[in-house]
């Protein structure tokens, strides 16, 4: 079984609800699971993110799906001091090579949520993780998904905190797409994609 840790943080909720959708994504894979990892303030202490078992529980999973608010264009305060609480792990490599994605959300339809997911990219990139795209052409699909045409991530638009359901199914796919990744390279001859 493949497990997938969905980290992220929400403050009013919109992100929960992408990670919840990024969640059962996950989960629609056959040989997959997600790890459900909210970044809570109480897990700050004078601006240090203090909970190192939230840490540790990321050594023994497969994948991990970054997501956040986009505040003031990039990552909220609260995933950034988790981030920066893990550079331990960094110093070890402890989580090569192992694949991550993220998601991000924002207000305006250009309010500069790419540097969010770019921010959310280096960060895989510090560890050594395997940064995975979201593979839907913005504009071309018969669904519509990834409707504001992000390549990198899934970017998100709210106005009112109630999620567009485009987005919400662009979500699942993203989780359900990581989730098939780490499975397919995890095995030991690693099969051919089996899904379009
Ligand atoms: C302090 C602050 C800064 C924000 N900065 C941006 C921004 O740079 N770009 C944007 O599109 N939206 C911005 N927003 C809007 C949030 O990204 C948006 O409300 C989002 O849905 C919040 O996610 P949450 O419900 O998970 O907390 C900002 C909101 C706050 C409170």
């Amino acid at each position: 079984m493949t497990t997938i840790a969905v980290v992220f943080h929400s403050a009013k909720g919109t992100t929960a609800k992408l990670a919840d959708a990024v969640i059962a994504g996950v989960q629609s894979s056959p040989n997959a699971t997600a790890l459900r990892m909210e970044i809570v303030g109480a897990d700050i202490i004078e601006g240090r993110f203090r909970n190192t078992a939230f840490i540790d529980q990321l050594d023994q999973v497969d994948a991990m799906i970054f997501g956040s608010p986009t505040f003031m264009g990039s990552v909220s305060a609260q995933f950034k001091a988790f981030a920066d609480a893990t550079g331990e792990k960094w110093g070890e490599k402890a989580w090569a090579d192992k694949f991550a994605a993220g998601f991000t959300i924002g207000t305006n339809l250009s309010g500069d949520q790419l540097h969010t997911l770019q921010y959310l990219q280096i960060f895989a990139n510090q560890h050594g993780m395997l940064w995975a795209s979201l593979d839907i052409p913005g504009g071309c699909d018969p669904e519509q998904r990834n409707r504001l045409g992000a390549q990198s991530g899934l970017i998100a638009h709210t106005d009112n905190g109630v999620l567009h359901e485009v987005d919400l199914v662009t979500a699942h796919y993203l989780g359900r797409r990581v989730a098939e990744l780490a499975t397919r390279f995890s095995a030991p001859n690693p099969p051919a994609k089996s899904v379009a």
